[in-house]
């Protein structure tokens, strides 16, 4: 198991880099999380209005998830050595220490590893996000419903056992870190892009 926990290690560091609240303090925005939903997401960064700075987060909080998966699936040639780097990325976005474990909500980190870990399970995912946001425009019901069926879509499109559990666990954990948005949804407040969001979390 020792490289399982190596790979956890290394991914939960890598994933605990909080881009979105780098980028935007770096650009002179001050804190991300006294603006919008308060999330360090690239979904909140694009409520500052500045684009550029939002597809950098969105990229960066990916790619920090790909590079977990890559890294340790190289290192110790295994497949599942990568899952478990890249589950680990996404638990330190969601809950980095630095942060006094207060983080994002893990979207991105979970693109970046189904990019690199998983394509089975971007294959329906993927468009779901797409369509979803398209029709509705709301980025946590976009994600929502992708996380609910990527490991349907993995599990369907013939993904290993392994990576279909670690999906699901992620998926759950989607659900958990939205659950504020959740509560907004079913009453109907939350806010659609082109709207400014009020209330915290
Ligand atoms: O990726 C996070 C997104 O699904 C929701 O973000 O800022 O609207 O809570 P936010």
């Amino acid at each position: 198991y020792l490289p399982f926990v190596i790979a956890a290690l290394g991914g939960y560091l890598l994933g605990s880099i909080p881009f979105g609240l780098l980028i935007t303090r770096a650009a002179g925005l001050g804190d991300i999380r006294t603006i919008g939903s308060g999330n360090i997401g690239a979904t909140n960064v694009l409520r500052t209005g500045r684009k550029d700075l939002a597809l950098a987060t969105l990229l960066l909080d990916s790619f920090k998830a790909g590079l977990a998966v890559l890294i340790f699936t190289l290192v110790f040639s295994d497949r599942n050595t990568g899952l478990i780097a890249g589950a680990a990325a996404f638990l330190g976005h969601c809950y980095p220490a630095w942060l006094g474990f207060k983080g994002g909500k893990g979207v991105a980190t979970y693109a970046g590893l189904l990019v690199f870990a998983s394509l089975k399970g971007l294959m329906i995912g993927g468009p779901a996000w797409l369509i979803m946001f398209l029709v509705f425009r709301i980025s946590s019901l976009a994600a929502l419903t992708a996380a609910a069926l990527v490991p349907v879509g993995a599990f369907l499109l013939g993904e290993t056992h392994f990576a279909v559990a670690v999906l699901t666990a992620l998926s759950v954990l989607v659900f958990w870190t939205h659950r504020a948005n959740l509560a907004r949804l079913v009453k109907g407040t939350e806010p659609k892009f082109g709207q400014k969001k009020k209330d915290a979390g």
